[in-house]
């Protein structure tokens, strides 16, 4: 291998072949299994489009109140594993305690059968079920609060609300939320989604599949940027800052949380939804204080970085609705990884049925034929 096939980041490898979503960074589309995002946004629940993208078509009416159905039946979760959470340190991170609870399922669902598609719907119903339990729970159980049992008279969503806030929610709320899933189920190749399917090739549990991939999508420029927009929102604190702070930013060459992305040219489509149901949100509650500064925000990297391809991503507006949803800024990327579940056991699916494990190579550029030097006749050295 030439040095000329090395691409950092891996940008623009093809790393597989997928019929799970498609996107058109320049066009700003984006679709799950053919259809458009925002007819789903629209018209589908996050559970129906989570059928759609792991087993690939829509489900029909009875197939959809069986999936519902299962899905009510195991958001329980056992226990231990609650014993397990309630030892987590209360400041430790919601993703860190989720990441330590996905993989701890594989502890108690411990078969593995990954060519029985019993076994593989059974995972799927039971990680789609019991991951905004865990979430829900570590966050009354950090508070000093013990965790509420789901109902299961309640929607998925709205459940998820009602467990975290220990009330049942307002219906448009939960419709909000439920889109909110709905727009991040799934988005094509990108870290989390390698890092499950690296996981994946190995013919893992789906358990370490999925707490692999929690703990890739955390970081700042991936997932957890959501989080970081608001504490830069804070930051900026009023309009009249936003320039000024822009230029501070710029100068020192500093990214600005929310915009750009490696595929998307153009603003993505699911930052356009996400402000306009931040825009339903304020009608009904009352607006946000960093409404004003976020879109003062977008205009003036729109003037600054668009001739770039540098436009607001999925990030931008979603904490804005999580926040006048009363969800706290570290459980933004949490719930993310609640709706990317879906996208990501699609691509275990997907992976398990054209398994070949992972193997890349690498171009070394380190030294050769050196001498080992014994520890008292090594120069001093400062780290
Ligand atoms: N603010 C300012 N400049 C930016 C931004 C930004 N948000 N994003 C990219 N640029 C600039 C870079 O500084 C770089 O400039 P240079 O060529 O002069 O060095 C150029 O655009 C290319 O940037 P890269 O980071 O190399 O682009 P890449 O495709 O690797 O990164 C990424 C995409 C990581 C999303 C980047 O845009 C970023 O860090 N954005 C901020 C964090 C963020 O919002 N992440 C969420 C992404 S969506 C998601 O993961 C769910």
């Amino acid at each position: 291998m030439s040095a000329q096939c090395y691409s950092p980041g891996l940008d623009g490898i093809p790393a597989a072949q997928s019929g799970i979503s498609y996107i058109d960074g320049q066009q700003g589309v984006l679709e799950y299994r053919g259809i458009r995002i925002e007819e789903l946004a629209e018209k589908s629940t996050f559970l129906e489009t989570s059928y759609l993208l792991i087993w690939g078509e829509l489900p029909t009416g009875e197939e959809l109140d069986a999936f519902q159905h299962d899905i009510r039946y195991h958001r329980r979760i056992k226990y231990r594993i609650r014993d397990m959470m309630k030892c987590f340190p209360e400041s430790g991170h919601p993703m860190d305690a989720l990441q330590a609870s996905a993989a701890a399922l594989g502890l108690f669902y411990s078969r593995r059968a990954l060519d029985d598609p019993i076994y593989i719907r059974d995972a799927v119903i039971r990680l789609l079920a019991k991951i905004p339990t865990m979430v829900a729970a570590f966050q009354l159980m950090r508070k000093g609060n013990d965790p509420v049992q789901p109902r299961d008279d309640l929607d998925y969503s709205a459940n998820f609300l009602y467990m975290l806030n220990e009330r049942e929610p307002d219906p448009l709320a939960a419709r909000i939320f439920d889109v909110c899933l709905t727009l991040h189920a799934e988005h094509s190749m990108n870290a989390s989604t390698f890092s499950a399917m690296v996981t994946a090739s190995t013919l893992t549990d789906p358990y370490a599949v999925i707490a692999s991939a929690v703990g890739t999508l955390g970081g700042p420029l991936h997932g957890g940027a959501n989080e970081e927009v608001i504490m830069m929102l804070e930051k900026i604190g009023s309009v009249e800052n936003v320039r000024p702070y822009l230029e501070k930013c710029l100068e020192r060459k500093q990214k600005i949380m929310g915009f750009g992305h490696r595929v998307y040219k153009v603003k993505d489509p699911r930052a356009t939804i996400l402000q306009s149901l931040a825009e339903q949100l304020f009608e009904k509650f009352g607006r946000d204080e960093y409404y004003d500064i976020a879109i003062a925000l977008e205009k003036a990297v729109e003037e600054k970085l668009a001739h770039r391809g540098i436009y607001p991503n999925v990030d931008f507006y979603s904490g804005l609705v999580y926040r006048k949803l009363g969800i706290p800024t570290d459980l933004f990327t949490p719930i993310f990884a609640i709706a990317r579940v879906a996208g990501w056991l699609a691509h275990w699916k997907e992976q398990l049925a054209e398994n070949r494990i992972f193997r890349p190579t690498q171009i070394y550029i380190g030294h050769h034929n050196r001498s080992y030097v014994s520890v008292d006749e090594r120069p001093g050295r400062s780290l």
